[in-house]
């Protein structure tokens, strides 16, 4: 356990092993990568985007001499039941040596997953809620096709459990990729939708670590830096699908995500947005990015105060350019006014009730928030009320 300290830089104890092969072409060194991991792959992949795009074809081609098994059908928010479980079954049956997840966040995720069910013998579920700890995986390689999640460089996935509502969030070493094949090419087929809602998820990444207690200049530097990066090559993404260094840009700063290197040293957030929207998705089967761009700025409102004011102040003058002579008050409300402005002007839906929730579970919702999700120790504490409150702003 690392020991914490008030009002000063944390100590921290960081690595991230997972190989990045970034750029054009990058593909090529797929069975390079692969043959010391072993032949007996099986190949994860969604609802098949990766045919349309011609990867899946590639990719077989350059496997040619590997055996190959394959999960598809992979969902988004993907599920332990099937997806999980049938891949565990599979590694087993088949003696799987090494997965090959070719997809977005959710293959990825799922991948994760069944790299440590296949080295468990009991049930899967005991592992992602940490009742039994992993004690080995199987190696992953991935080929990414979507910015987003960050999933390609973490060592974390995101399960969903239809029959309970859970989407339990699990964190755990062994699940590090071996090595992240990230060709921006295999980006430019991603839909507006999801390229927006990619983009809004990869800045709440940002923001979830930007919003807290105690920083570095480092590293709001870097924050700073990324979310404004993102605003303007998710912009010409949209604009133009296959602008090469837009799509890098924007694939490059969401690795950078969920790996921990935008706060070593920052006192603990508790990621708070992506507490309060995996409720959501895990009730509702919403798409991630969506539910954060609507939570964000309600969250922000919520906790504005004298004690966050100048976290909010700072975000304005550094992200937005707000002019910094302003009063506190008057800049820190216009930076989330723009935080909402631009969220919307991506043409993501900003209210829940368009993306087909209402108020019927927002108190069932709070509960499960309140009792799995421990936002009491964020960086404002949010009770079961708050959460009750930020969600009724959203819809
Ligand atoms: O299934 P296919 O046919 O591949 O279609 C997918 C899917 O419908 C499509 N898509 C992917 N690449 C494409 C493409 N369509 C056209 N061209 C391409 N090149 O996009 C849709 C969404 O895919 P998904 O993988 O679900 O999206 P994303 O990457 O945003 O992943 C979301 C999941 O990741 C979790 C989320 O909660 C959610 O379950 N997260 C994982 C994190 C992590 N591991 O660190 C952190 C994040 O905060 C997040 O919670
Ligand atoms: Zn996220």
């Amino acid at each position: 356990m690392i020991p914490t300290h008030p009002h000063m830089m944390q100590n921290f104890d960081y690595m991230t092993p997972t190989r990045l092969i970034f750029g054009r072409e990058s593909i090529l060194q797929l069975p390079e990568v692969m043959a010391p991991l072993g032949r007996r792959v099986l190949l994860a992949y969604g609802g098949g985007s990766i045919k349309k795009i011609g990867l899946y074809d590639r990719v077989r081609e350059l496997l040619a001499d590997f055996e190959i098994s394959e999960l598809s059908d992979i969902q988004p928010n993907p599920k332990y039941n099937p997806s999980v479980l049938d891949g565990v079954r599979i590694c087993k049956e088949r003696q799987i040596d090494v997965i090959l997840a070719v997809g977005g966040g959710s293959v990825l995720d799922c991948s994760k997953a069944i790299a440590v069910g296949a080295k468990y013998d009991g049930d899967p579920w005991d592992l992602i809620t940490y009742k039994a700890q992993a004690r080995a995986a199987l190696p992953i390689v991935d080929i990414l096709t979507l910015a987003a999640t960050g999933s390609e460089y973490d060592c974390g996935c995101v399960i969903s459990r239809t029959e309970t509502n859970d989407k339990v969030g699990y964190m755990e070493p062994l699940t590090f990729p071996v090595a992240s094949i990230l060709d921006p090419v295999y980006t430019f087929s991603v839909s507006r939708k999801q390229t927006a809602a990619g983009c809004a998820d990869a800045m709440n990444h940002v923001m979830e670590q930007y919003f807290t207690a105690d920083t570095t200049l480092l590293n709001d530097g870097i924050c700073e830096s990324a979310l404004r990066s993102l605003m303007e090559n998710g912009r010409k993404c949209l604009d133009h699908p296959d602008d090469y260094d837009a799509r890098a840009e924007m694939m490059l700063c969401c690795t950078y995500g969920c790996n921990g290197i935008l706060s070593l040293g920052n006192s603990y957030s508790g990621w708070p947005c992506h507490a309060i929207e995996h409720a959501l998705s895990a009730y509702y089967d919403i798409t991630h990015g969506e539910g954060l761009a609507i939570i964000t700025p309600r969250w922000m409102r919520h906790i504005l105060s004298e004690r966050t004011l100048d976290r909010f102040v700072k975000y304005g003058v550094n992200v937005f350019g707000i002019d910094a002579a302003l009063d506190k008050e008057e800049i820190a409300q216009r930076a989330i006014d723009a935080t909402y402005r631009f969220f919307e002007s991506m043409g993501i839906p900003m209210h829940l009730r368009e993306v087909g929730i209402n108020d019927s579970r927002i108190g069932e919702m709070a509960h499960h928030i309140a009792v799995n999700e421990g936002l009491e120790n964020a960086y404002v504490p949010l009770s079961e009320n708050d959460i009750r409150d930020i969600l009724t702003a959203s819809l």
